[in-house]
């Protein structure tokens, strides 16, 4: 325990994740609602850049100008402190949502009750169980015909790889959508569909009780006694803890939109969600309430600003408190810095602040000090981990298009990459850079910052790449034998680490078979 053990306690840092158009930004909407950080519906910006998959690049400016706005949206609710952290929407940014799942202490997951599990919710969800990070869903859009809710949650475990616990239970759905049983608070909630009024709350220890019926119909009465019914005997009695380790996730049914059952989600969120959790440095497991204060970066947007070419950087704190104007240890550089206009993110507005607490987050104007990942801590060593690089899907080998700005190129690609933008491998038979993205739009995005922040004009070429593996072996012998055959497929990432450029799936199958001394890594971290 430290002094700041009760700051800390009250607070809940967590994501939203979906599959675009499920409801994130129309569930966030809703939070702030009842957090009182925004009074009217229709207040947030979504940032997401999802309708086509195209790039439309001024449209991106202009998200990207919001996504600063909506990085973390802090308020307090109900002597709790809550941080959500936005996560893009758009597939081709999804190496930064990644990061951001590094940041967070749980998510909350929105399924579209039509749709079911989508390719990006599992993506993310693969990300959760690696980390261990507890889960709740939110079934959204029942105010819509969908899916059987019991196939859903069939469907849930297995495509998510998670146990289930509903902790709500729809009473019909589409036009004939009656509200939701709360299982959690033994509550009948019922539906007025509005977007403005709360729902309407009864107590309802019984569903068996006959009263059942002055509230909904018989045959909905009826179907909502044999569902709970079979819940009871098929799923286990909800268990916090098997939430807190991420072995089960408790679900909730609502619509969003209507902003029915948001407030019951929120209000069983704040009781059985995390507050921020030891996290494991390489040297040692830090605990939140050491007084001591440590911090990662996970995150560095760009000023949207080209004639200033600032940066803000993004800290988890991990332990202790953040003071304005402390001297803090960048833990790469090895020198002191301090920080005089930290801000932070309440109620949408970015404003200066004095100090926060393990759990929050705080932004840094940078000037291009920090890259991912680097620790700041009161004066220790450390370092966190927990934040790799996965394989890029696309290459393309970058080349200057202007031999007069060939430092500014490189000078602009370095920052780039710190940012986290995309990845750069040098290859070591002919010197070419290579740039690997996770989609299309990086590579827009990388040629029009470098011309509008850094007057550098790049050209890509094409390379054809299947993946790049990071790879390792205790036999040095082998290593270099692998090395010397795959010459022109081999490079060094920015930290100098061997990396395999495979060209096929084929060949890297292959490669795996003829070199059994080899480990081949899909991520950095391994
Ligand atoms: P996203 O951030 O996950 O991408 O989804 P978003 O909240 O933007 O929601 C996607 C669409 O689904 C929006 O409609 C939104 O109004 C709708 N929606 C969200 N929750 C519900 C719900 O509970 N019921 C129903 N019926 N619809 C819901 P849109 O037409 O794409 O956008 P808009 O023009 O309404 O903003």
């Amino acid at each position: 325990m430290s002094q700041y053990s009760e700051e800390i306690e009250r607070r809940r840092t967590f994501a939203i994740i979906s599959h675009p158009d499920a409801g994130k930004t129309t569930l966030t909407e809703k939070l702030l609602l009842f957090g009182g950080a925004i009074h009217v519906a229709g207040a947030v910006k979504s940032n997401k850049i999802k309708k086509t998959a195209t790039s439309d690049w001024m449209e991106i400016e202009k998200q990207r100008g919001i996504s600063v706005a909506t990085s973390v949206m802090a308020f307090d609710y109900s002597d709790h402190k809550i941080n959500i952290l936005d996560t893009p929407g758009h597939q081709d940014f999804a190496e930064d949502t990644f990061r951001t799942l590094t940041a967070v202490d749980s998510v909350i997951i929105v399924i579209d009750i039509a749709k079911g599990v989508e390719a990006q919710t599992r993506k993310l969800m693969e990300v959760c169980r690696m980390r261990k990070t507890p889960v709740i869903v939110f079934v959204n859009k029942m105010d819509r015909d969908g899916k059987d809710p019991f196939d859903l949650l069939d469907e849930i475990e297995e495509e998510l790889q998670i146990k289930v616990r509903p902790l709500s239970w729809p009473i019909d759905m589409g036009q004939r959508f009656r509200g939701v049983y709360n299982i959690f608070e033994q509550k009948l909630n019922l539906y007025t569909p509005s977007k403005q009024y709360v729902t309407e709350n009864v107590e309802f220890k019984d569903i068996t009780s006959p009263d059942l019926e002055a509230y909904i119909d018989p045959t909905q009465a009826a179907k909502l006694r044999e569902d709970i019914e079979l819940i009871e005997g098929v799923y286990p009695e909800f268990d916090v803890n098997t939430y807190l380790d991420g072995d089960i996730a408790p679900v909730f049914f609502g619509s969003a939109l209507n902003n029915f059952g948001v407030k019951e989600l929120l209000d069983c969120f704040i009781r059985i969600a995390p507050s921020p959790r030891p996290i494991q440095a390489v040297e040692r497991v830090v605990d939140p309430n050491e007084d001591n204060f440590t911090g990662f970066i996970f995150k560095i947007h760009a000023n949207m600003d080209p004639n200033h070419r600032s940066c803000i950087a993004f800290v988890k704190i991990c332990s202790g408190r953040f003071e304005r104007n402390a001297n803090y240890k960048h833990v790469r550089f090895g020198k002191v810095m301090r920080f005089s206009s930290p801000t932070a993110f309440m109620a949408q507005k970015k404003e200066v602040v004095d100090e926060a607490f393990a759990g929050d987050i705080v932004g840094l104007p940078d000037t291009g000090n920090f890259k991912i990942g680097d620790t700041l801590t009161s004066g220790e060593d450390l370092h966190f981990k927990g934040l790799p690089s996965f394989s890029p899907e696309m290459f393309k080998y970058i080349e200057n298009a202007d031999p007069m700005k060939a430092k500014q190129l490189n000078k602009g690609i370095e920052q780039l990459m710190d940012e986290g933008v995309a990845q750069l491998f040098t290859n070591q038979y002919n010197g070419r850079k290579i740039i690997g993205t996770v989609g299309q739009l990086q590579f827009e995005v990388i040629q029009y910052r470098l011309l509008h922040e850094y007057a550098a004009h790049c050209k890509w070429e094409p390379i054809s790449l299947y993946k790049a593996c990071w790879i390792e072996s205790d036999n040095q012998q082998a290593l270099e034998n692998f090395k010397k055959r795959k010459a022109q497929y081999m490079a060094l990432d920015r930290e100098g680490r061997d990396v395999y450029l495979a060209d096929s799936g084929y060949v890297l199958m292959m490669a795996q078979q003829d070199f059994p001394d080899i480990k081949f890594h899909f991520t950095s971290e391994f």
